[in-house]
């Protein structure tokens, strides 16, 4: 059967290859006496909190599991939209929120509702893979932009004016970034979005680990610069919800019915079980545990970043927010590909290769996700002090 030629342009996700080979040495007599610790993985090692769990079991037992509107139920719009108020100082209005299948979801409409064949969306190199080939399914081209240390890894808006050309529609960022954790700065976002507006563009930033913040000059979202700005976000990662497959987008009113005519078409809408689960997230109590566990993601952060740099796996720039760090290999070897197949088998450490995240020096990389427990990650850095001696 003769496949789409979109297709051509969505690579395979080579790090998947790579979390298997972990899991299936996991299971080997090879890691009977130490067990695999996976610092691979990109989502939080703890689950919904009590009060969540209890309200997706009361939605469930009461029977509120029919369909709901295509931008989800509007008691939820109007919980994130105050929550854009009291954590963010922002007035979102709740019908500019519309409530998705995940941040993919968001994405993918996002992208669906706005690239034309041909056009071309600008990406910082390295950054999450599928933001790349959400475009190429929409049969765009994204443009991958080689983004420095310096630059915190991010786009700049000098960057932008000098990339666009007649066939660039728009801007596609993520702040906080996965692979990095860092974030751009608030008066270069600034920047960013009036450099895209002066030119007609869109602006969408990837806000999925908004709320995971350690450091105030960055806990902001972008949408302070405007309300033609598109911001994505999710409860995967900052509520701990990643299989409930639930997030949302907030997009400037006049797009709300096309998006809502592609989500109707596409998924009918968000699972309603989640929806109704995820109005307890913004309870007090389930607040303070959720900044309980970002304390603890700094406490880990602020362990495994120096523990890195004595190993000689340099993290170049201070991660700000997520739950990863980057990490230079270079001095222990060339590719991490290899680097990572050798540290999984050798010290049973899994890490993320960089090969996906971009094509400008992501070889170099590794991806260390803190998202496990200190107790793992004290035991990761004596394999890895070890292996690496
Ligand atoms: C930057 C970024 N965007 C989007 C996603 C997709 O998240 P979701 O689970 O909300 O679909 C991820 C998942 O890791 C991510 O890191």
């Amino acid at each position: 059967m003769k496949l789409a030629s979109r297709l051509d342009h969505i690579e395979p996700f080579y790090v998947m290859e790579c979390a298997k080979a972990a899991a299936e040495l996991a299971r080997s007599p090879a890691c009977a006496g130490s067990p695999m610790v996976f610092l691979n993985i990109g989502e939080p090692d703890f689950t919904a909190p009590p009060r969540v769990q209890d309200a997706a079991e009361r939605a469930m037992r009461a029977g509120r599991t029919q369909y709901t509107d295509a931008t989800g139920l509007l008691s939820l719009r109007e919980r994130i939209a105050r929550w854009y108020g009291t954590r963010f100082g922002l007035d979102v209005a709740p019908q500019r929120i519309v409530v998705t299948a995940g941040a993919s979801a968001a994405l993918q409409l996002a992208c669906l509702a706005l690239v034309n064949r041909g056009d071309e969306v600008l990406l910082p190199d390295p950054s999450y893979p599928c933001n790349r080939h959400f475009v190429s399914a929409a049969d765009g081209t994204p443009v991958l932009i080689p983004a420095s240390p310096e630059e915190r890894f991010q786009l700049s808006a000098a960057k932008v004016e000098e990339t666009w050309s007649a066939r660039t529609r728009g801007v596609l960022l993520a702040s906080p970034s996965n692979p990095t954790g860092t974030s751009i700065d608030p008066v270069e976002m600034g920047r960013i979005v009036a450099a895209v507006r002066a030119r007609g563009g869109f602006t969408i930033v990837d806000e999925i680990y908004l709320g995971l913040s350690y450091d105030e000059r960055f806990g902001h979202s972008a949408l302070m610069h405007g309300d033609d700005v598109i911001s994505i976000n999710s409860f995967s990662k900052y509520f701990s919800m990643t299989g409930w497959r639930l997030g949302w987008l907030v997009l400037p009113e006049t797009m709300v019915p096309a998006i809502e005519r592609l989500a109707q078409n596409l998924y009918i809408c968000a699972s309603t079980i989640a929806q109704h689960a995820a109005l307890a997230c913004f309870e007090p109590e389930s607040i303070a545990e959720y900044e309980r566990r970002r304390g603890e993601f700094q406490a880990r952060r602020d362990y495994i970043v120096p523990a890195l740099n004595a190993l000689g796996l340099r993290v170049p720039v201070m991660p700000d927010g997520a739950f990863y760090a980057w990490a230079d290999c270079s001095a222990h070897a060339e590719s991490s590909w290899d680097f990572s197949f050798d540290l999984m088998r050798r010290a049973h450490v899994a890490l993320t290769p960089g090969r996906d995240f971009g094509l400008h020096g992501s070889e170099r990389f590794l991806r260390l996700s803190y998202a496990s427990s200190m107790e793992q990650l004290h035991l990761a850095v004596d394999r890895l002090r070890s292996a690496l001696s």
